[in-house]
């Protein structure tokens, strides 16, 4: 289903209007009758008098009213049924009075002295029982119009914060619509009453257990290492795609990816040892070059053996690998922080979440007020709004009212430039105005089934004798990890939900934006869409 247009109607029940009319059979006063309410009890045999019918006459909106109970609509249509709804709230309030009044005339009719000459009073008690019980009803029917009203203007009201986050989003970001996504009704614990925008919309669904990784998300480099980490006789096990590999240095210093599994009988390469750019299976000795070509058997006579290799590359202090079966592009994305920036600190963590709800947590700077109370947010108030300032076609983008510049690097990457006065504090509005400004990127590289690595580098504009500190490297981990550790708990909180059918992208909301583009650039790519969204650029 074009999940977005998949709205349900709404909470206020408009039923077809009765075509039973009351009139008072045998009256000869000028002939006037009231419409049986729909669906409401009968007000019975009253008349309006011609002398009120100024007031009261104002035309039934119900045979009009869009025929749309149970249909899926959009908002134009929502608005259209919210219209009925009010002009039948005032048409019923009309009636209502009207009832009212005539049955107090009737009551002043019945009790005019020179009426009560002609009557015994046992008929005059009797009409003023019936009258009495008409009033009660009239009561009952006033207050279900107050209910009426209660619920239309509800209705209204939620529908008028639909339309201020849409005109807010136009006006902000001028982008299409195409990537306003409605909570898809399977999963959506919102009631199917709700009303939604109006455009076109694509489901976004992320729910249900942690997939294995599309084959087409592997056709893209990933930075898997940082290059200080990987010395000349070290080895880096990682897993990446579900895959174990080992990264380490071949002979001529440059950094080669093998399968972590010997040839001979599947031990970790990485239990061993890397021996003149080889590196060698602590089992039974054998060693392998950076291309996979097995060098040395000991004991043995030597076999024809090769074991898989990945594109491997060096590059701004990184070490990136190809784990596709595409060929691979030529250039390598740049992560470095802008001219003026000192790396500060470089730090990996292996984190048991799915890359992508780690993404969708970076990707967002809303909840920084709510969940980081303990580390950069502390004091922080929270803001009547917040937005993602951004290009329709960009990933990348600022926060208002926050001096912090991201942006989305496909394929797992994202890089912040924050605007800080002193550590923890920020100023300004706008990162252009601040004076020194605290540079991060975080990779997030899917491990294994539902798990990340993590690599983390954090890069200052200003004070490059920390970088001389003793120590100081253990304070910046400490301190990230406490900022992560607070992000953690609610994303595996998040994923346990998703594992069990919650869709973690139910209800997106304006400021959420950033994270869907990411959702919607991956969606494309699983697609194998040939033109990326948002990113201007072929994916070859
Ligand atoms: S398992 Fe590696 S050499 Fe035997
Ligand atoms: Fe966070």
């Amino acid at each position: 289903m074009t999940a977005a247009s998949a709205l349900s109607l709404l909470p206020v029940a408009i039923r077809r209007p009765s075509s039973k009319r009351y009139s008072k059979k045998g009256d000869g006063r000028v002939g006037f009758r009231v419409f049986a309410v729909f669906g409401e009890e009968d007000v019975g045999g009253i008349q309006k008098k011609s002398t009120w019918e100024a007031i009261f006459e104002v035309e039934d909106p119900r045979p009009r009213v869009p025929l749309s109970k149970g249909k899926f609509i959009d908002a134009n249509q929502a608005l259209e049924v919210a219209r009925f709804d009010i002009q039948y709230c005032d048409w019923r309030a009309r009636q209502d009075l009207l009832t009212i009044m005539i049955l107090h005339d009737k009551v002043v009719e019945v009790l005019n002295p020179l009426a009560r000459e002609f009557k015994s009073v046992g008929t005059i008690k009797k009409e003023l029982a019936q009258l009495q019980q008409e009033l009660a009803q009239a009561h009952r029917q006033v207050h279900i119009s107050e209910a009426r009203v209660s619920t239309a203007l509800d209705k209204l009201a939620y529908m008028e914060t639909l339309v201020n986050g849409r005109l807010l989003q136009d006006k902000n970001t001028n982008e299409s619509s195409s990537d306003i996504i409605s909570p898809t009704p399977s999963t959506s614990s919102v009631s199917m009453d709700t009303v939604k925008t109006a455009s076109p919309r694509k489901s976004l669904n992320v729910s249900g257990p942690v997939k294995p990784y599309h084959p087409s998300l592997k056709n893209f480099w990933y930075p898997v290492a940082f290059s200080g980490d990987l010395k000349e006789d070290t080895m880096i096990p990682i897993d990446c795609f579900e895959e174990p590999w080992v990264i380490f240095r071949g002979k001529d210093g440059k950094p080669g990816c093998l399968q972590n599994t010997c040839a001979h009988r599947a031990c970790p390469l990485h239990l061993g040892s890397v021996n003149e750019g080889r590196i060698q299976c602590p089992y039974h000795g054998w060693e392998y070059s950076t291309d996979g070509k097995c060098e040395k058997m000991p004991s043995t006579r030597k076999l024809n053996v090769q074991i898989k290799s990945l594109p491997c590359f060096e590059n701004e202090g990184m070490v990136w690998i190809w784990p596709g079966d595409e060929p691979p592009m030529a250039i390598l994305p740049s992560l470095q922080p802008p001219p003026g920036f000192q790396i500060h600190a470089e730090i990996v963590m292996e984190l048991p979440v799915e890359h992508g709800l780690l993404l969708d947590n970076l990707l967002d700077l809303a909840h920084a007020p709510f969940t980081h109370t303990s580390t950069f947010a502390k004091g922080w108030s929270v803001p009547s709004l917040v937005k993602f300032l951004t290009p329709s076609s960009g990933l990348q983008g600022y926060w208002d009212p926050y001096p912090i510049d991201m942006e989305f690097k496909p394929p797992c990457m994202v890089l912040s430039t924050i605007g800080i006065s002193k550590p923890g504090k920020l100023e300004g509005q706008n990162t252009r105005e601040c004076s020194t400004h605290l540079h991060q990127l975080h990779v997030c590289l899917p491990s294994s089934r539902g798990k990340t690595r993590l690599l983390y580098r954090m890069s200052l504009d200003f004070a490059p004798i920390l970088k001389h500190v003793p120590m100081m490297h253990l304070l910046w981990r400490h301190f990230a990890e406490k900022v992560l550790n607070e992000d953690l708990r609610l994303v595996l909180g998040q994923q346990d939900r998703m594992i069990r059918g919650a869709n973690i992208w139910n209800l997106p909301v304006s400021y959420d934006k950033l994270g869907i583009r990411y959702r919607l650039w991956r969606e494309a790519v699983e697609r194998g869409d040939k033109q990326l969204p948002f990113s201007n650029q072929e994916h070859e």
